[in-house]
């Protein structure tokens, strides 16, 4: 007998089929069990009818416990009631695991014991909707960057550099010598640029970051794109560009986790209207004063209040452009006309979400980032290679990072980013 998986149930209406699932759930009564079926691709309804089983089927049926493993046979048939619109009428069930005493009943549980129990919570329909979102996220990265010519490069995870401050390093031993987790790929991958014009990375990110908020996560996944004879202008059009076809692609095919998640599409759809709104960080912190934040004078870095209440100003995404070269990493491009500021954007999510990408031009003079480096107390010699990128054919170049679970929280429209990842690594939270 042909063995499928839920989500395929569209294309074999009328035949018998068997499917390796889980019990997510099941009611029953005197006549009829509801088994609540899940398989990984989707979930959907088993039912067993007691006069159309023989006995022991509709005994066994009845006892089943939440999340026993299960080998079901049955037809595949059409289920107007239901919104994923199919369900299997059971002839025959078969136990491969038991499962007794299953801890995340479907009963509220507070967020600690979910956490404790992440690895069983990733079971639940919603985890699974969200987890969805993150997959669609992925793959429409890699489609964007493929269709645009940028190559996939791989920086590595074990560095000696620290691109972005050095308060929030993972410092390990590497045989006799320091060495850090990666904060961020760009360095190398400025390098790559060089080497391959159009280039995008993809990798686990580490920042030791005492914050406990719901946009931190201490390990997170990064979207690291770097293009070389690329200005800052080109590149936040490639931003927008990006960020509306994650949007569109996660509208086009993840109807279902919208679903689940109670996601309003049409909110979703105001952010595929290109382009994004700018606003210099000037007029932002101006903005801010005007508005009763009185705890903002020009120098300050944006707090998640600010932050909201500039998103809330716009319909869209809005790009903050040109912060103060004071609260900014050492590799930014000075402003041609003024000391104060970097050529750099900051991407804000609009509905609280907070920033989701944070990217710059690249300052290209050698004497200057020597300069820089030394100022930011970075040890010189770990960055030679770096320079050297100045030395041999320095061209413009612009790039940008885009967190991923701050995106996927986002889009899912939940509340916190450590649902977001399958594990999330936390301030104090390292288990499971
Ligand atoms: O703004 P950040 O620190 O920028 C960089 O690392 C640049 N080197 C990127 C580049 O130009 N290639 O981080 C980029 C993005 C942020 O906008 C945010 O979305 C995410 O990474 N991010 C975090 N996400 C979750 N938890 C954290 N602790 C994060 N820190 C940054
Ligand atoms: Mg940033």
């Amino acid at each position: 007998m042909k063995q499928i998986q839920i989500i395929e149930a569209k294309h074999h209406v009328g035949e018998v089929v068997q499917i390796g699932a889980w019990v997510a759930n099941k009611r029953s009564s005197g006549k009829i069990a509801f088994l609540q079926l899940r398989d990984g691709t989707a979930f959907f309804q088993g039912i067993v009818v007691k006069s159309e089983v023989p006995e022991e089927v509709f005994t066994l049926a009845k006892g089943l416990t939440q999340e026993t493993a299960v080998l079901i046979t049955g037809e595949i048939r059409e289920d107007t009631r239901s919104k994923f619109g199919y369900e299997i009428g059971v002839t025959a069930i078969e136990v491969v695991g038991e499962s007794q005493d299953y801890p995340i009943t479907p009963k509220e549980h507070g967020t600690d014991f979910l956490m404790d129990h992440r690895h069983l919570w990733l079971r639940s329909s919603r985890q699974h909707a969200i987890m969805q979102i993150r997959n669609e996220i992925i793959r429409a990265t890699y489609e964007f960057f493929n269709n645009n010519n940028f190559v996939k490069i791989d920086p590595p995870i074990l560095t000696g550099s620290a691109p972005e401050g050095t308060t929030d390093l993972f410092e390990t031993n590497y045989f006799d010598q320091k060495a850090y987790l990666s904060q961020s790929g760009q360095l190398y991958m400025e390098a790559a640029a060089m080497a391959f014009g159009k280039v995008f990375s993809f990798g686990p990110t580490f920042r030791a970051e005492k914050s406990k908020t719901r946009r931190h996560l201490i390990e997170f996944w990064m979207i690291e794109p770097e293009m070389a004879f690329t200005h800052q202008e080109e590149s936040l059009e490639v931003q927008e560009q990006y960020v509306a076809f994650l949007v569109q692609s996660v509208l086009d095919n993840c109807d279902y986790a919208l679903d689940v998640l109670g996601r309003d599409r049409s909110v979703l759809e105001k952010y595929t209207t290109l382009p994004f709104p700018r606003i210099s960080y000037d007029d932002a912190v101006t903005l801010l004063q005007e508005n009763g934040f009185e705890d903002i004078t020009w120098g300050d870095d944006f707090g998640s209040p600010h932050e909201t209440f500039i998103a809330n100003s716009f319909d869209q995404p809005v790009f903050i452009l040109n912060y103060p070269k004071a609260i900014k990493p050492f590799y930014m491009k000075p402003h041609p006309t003024r000391e104060d500021v970097v050529i750099c954007a900051d991407m804000i999510a609009p509905e609280g979400y907070g920033e989701i990408i944070g990217g710059s031009e690249r300052a290209t003079d050698y004497e200057f980032l020597l300069e820089q480096i030394k100022a930011h107390g970075l040890d010189e010699n770990e960055y030679s290679w770096y320079l050297d990128l100045r030395k041999y054919g320095s061209v413009p170049h612009s790039g940008f990072g885009l967190g991923l679970e701050r995106t996927v929280t986002w889009l899912s429209g939940i509340e916190h980013v450590r649902e977001a990842i399958p594990f999330p690594r936390l301030l104090n939270r390292i288990y499971p």
